[in-house]
């Protein structure tokens, strides 16, 4: 089964699914935009709040587009099984790798090109400049697991790039895999009007936005900083930067410390130039044997 945008009829979909057996995977027709291709036991839940809002309305303008592949249908026997218990036990069940991998082929049938991401807590965590790297791509699959786990052999077998949206356990990866699609959308361009917004906001510039007023000019005894009223470009702007320099400093330490080494530039990672693997930071983390133990 795929995606197929029933819960927006108004939605108009710019590709349909096609019936191979029991599988349905997304149509060969290339589509315009960026796309996301989710690899999900709950292809139900898509494109739940991303047909909302800014992204909602970009969908429909066909500024990126949605498909689904769902696990389930590649799962083994009559049940359609997808997981199994851990090698060397343990509580929990394990994402099968053939049933991980047989859907994530299917996925890269239509999307040849896309870089293919496992959200995990355990991930690279997903920072705007990464976000940037993910908009300048043709599209992501994303896999969204469950369960305990999946089986490490097809996160090195199918080059699985692990993401993180936080510090913190979800039940599963759908959520997650929203809230990358949305950060990524909205940079897309066309889908946000005044590109302008989108230079002055939060970590753009490796700081926390500046506060933001509107009318009325006093409201229960509380004035607009009277500056912002100045009608003097040049003194706003100085006020904005302090500002932000200040709720940087003072709520995010770790981004004032890279901000002041100037190494915000440096957070600013190529999707292109991945470091060769001997080098790579602690998400490239190879779980390879050495050598085949012969199990
Ligand atoms: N799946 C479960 N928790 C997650 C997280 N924090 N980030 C990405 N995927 C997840």
């Amino acid at each position: 089964m795929r995606w197929r945008g029933d819960s927006i009829p108004e939605l108009e979909r710019p590709r349909g699914g096609a019936q191979k057996g029991n599988v349905t995977v997304p149509q060969t027709s290339p589509a315009p935009g960026w796309r996301a291709t989710v690899v999900t036991l709950f292809p139900e839940l898509f494109p739940g709040p991303l047909a909302a809002s800014l992204a909602g309305d970009a969908l429909k303008r066909g500024l990126w587009s949605l498909d689904t592949v769902a696990l389930r249908d590649f799962g083994i026997g009559r049940h359609r099984q997808v997981d199994d218990t851990p090698a060397g036990g343990g509580a929990g069940m394990v994402l099968r790798a053939d049933v991980v991998a047989a859907a994530l082929d299917a996925a890269r049938a239509t999307a040849a090109e896309a870089p293919a991401i496992y959200l995990s807590p355990r991930g690279e965590p997903l920072t705007q400049a990464l976000v940037r790297d993910f908009a300048a791509t043709p599209g992501l699959i994303l896999l969204a697991g469950r369960f305990e786990g999946l089986d490490q052999r097809v996160v090195e077998a199918r080059a699985l790039r692990e993401v993180s949206i936080g510090d913190y356990v979800l039940s599963g990866g759908e959520l997650a895999a929203m809230v990358l699609i949305d950060a990524v959308v909205r940079l897309l361009p066309g889908v946000v009007g005044k590109a302008a917004s989108l230079a002055e906001e939060s970590f753009e510039a490796g700081l926390l936005e500046y506060p933001h007023y509107t009318r009325p000019r006093d409201w229960e005894g509380r004035a607009v900083p009277e500056v912002l009223l100045s009608g003097d470009h040049k003194r706003i702007a100085e006020w904005r930067r302090a500002a932000a320099e200040r709720l940087t400093r003072e709520r995010r330490p770790d981004l004032w410390a890279r901000q002041k080494k100037g190494a915000a530039g440096a957070s600013r990672r190529s999707w292109a130039a991945e470091p060769p693997r001997q080098q790579r930071p602690w998400w490239h983390t190879d779980f390879r044997p050495a050598c085949r133990t012969g199990d």
